[in-house]
């Protein structure tokens, strides 16, 4: 039985589609507020529901209980109820998962943390760092995912990149590269992991097959929609203006994720492939998609 809490977000989603693909038995957790149509296409995959929340504890118990591996991707960057915030969900309620995780002897823990080389401060990375932290110290068999940006979210409309419209905000210059990937794909790597030896306490980076700068995504999808783009800077001053004046953590941390961005985030992938031999959308199949649909 695997465990996948976050899984009526859009990469738990995906991974529990993924692990009924596979015939893996699934149980997911959910919450009374979440989407109900997620909660139908859990149910349609077979998955067994544990109603809970990561910062009740006692549901946690029972949702490890008789689990081999839990896989985690919950955060409230997206996602929120009241009470809910890095603070206690990112960084408190991942924590206590990790106890309960280990209180019931679960043999491996899968944690989807966030690329280490976004090279800014700020509550969510400080969060991640400190659950990796802990998950490592506490003798759990860990496999730690840290992927750059995906595809999905930052070439969205949701974050200003608009395919339909044929706009594109851009943070900064758009002149480094980042290694965009599918959440598909982590989600793909989310379900290798599971006994595999080459995952056994591994921390391990994910990127797309190839780097290219957000002007280069740009000039993708123009290629793919045969129409030019209407580009629009966010400069990196304006960036950190917003950065310093911002009023809470989540608008803290989704200013230093832009600017992590401006300042890019290429990954190497080549020695991960050859442990995990998975095939990557690239941004020019994902434009395609995108622009076709
Ligand atoms: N977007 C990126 O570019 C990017 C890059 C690197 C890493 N990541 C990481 O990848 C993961 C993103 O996952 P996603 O796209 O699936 O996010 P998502 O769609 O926003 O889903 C978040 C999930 O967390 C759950 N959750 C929130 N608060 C919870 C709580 N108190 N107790 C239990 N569950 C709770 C939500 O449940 P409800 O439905 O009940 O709210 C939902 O299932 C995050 O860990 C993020 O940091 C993202």
């Amino acid at each position: 039985m695997i465990l996948v809490i976050g899984a009526t977000g859009l990469l738990g989603g995906e991974i529990c589609r993924r692990l009924a693909s596979v015939g893996k038995p699934i149980r997911a957790m959910v919450r009374p507020t979440a989407s109900q149509s997620r909660v139908e296409n859990l149910t349609r995959l077979g998955a067994t529901l544990a109603h809970g929340d990561l910062k009740d504890r006692a549901s946690l118990d029972a949702a490890c209980h008789g689990v081999e591996a839990v896989i985690t991707t919950a955060s409230t960057t997206l996602s929120r109820q009241p009470g809910d915030s890095i603070q206690t969900v990112d960084l408190e309620g991942q924590l206590r998962l990790i106890d309960a995780a280990k209180a019931a002897r679960v043999r491996q823990f899968i944690y989807v943390s966030v690329s280490h080389h976004l090279d800014v401060d700020c509550p969510l990375t400080t969060a991640k760092r400190t659950v990796e932290a802990h998950l490592k110290r506490s003798g759990l068999t860990y496999a730690i995912l840290a992927p750059t940006f995906f595809m999905e979210v930052w070439l969205s409309p949701a974050l200003g990149f608009d395919a339909g419209k044929g706009t594109a905000q851009i943070y900064g210059s758009g002149a480094n590269k980042i290694g965009w990937i599918s959440l598909n794909d982590v989600a793909q790597f989310a379900v290798a992991c599971l006994d595999n030896p080459a995952a056994r306490n591994a921390t391990i980076e994910l990127g797309g097959p190839e780097a290219l700068s957000p002007l280069e995504v740009v000039r993708q999808f123009e290629e793919a929609g045969g129409r030019k783009f209407q580009v629009e800077h966010v400069p990196e001053e304006t960036l950190n203006a917003q950065r310093a004046a911002a009023a809470d953590p989540l608008q803290q941390t989704f200013a230093a994720l832009m600017i992590g961005y401006a300042h890019g985030d290429p990954v190497d992938m080549r020695m991960t492939l050859q442990k995990f031999p998975i095939s990557l959308l690239s941004v020019k199949e994902y434009a395609r998609r995108t622009v076709r649909a």
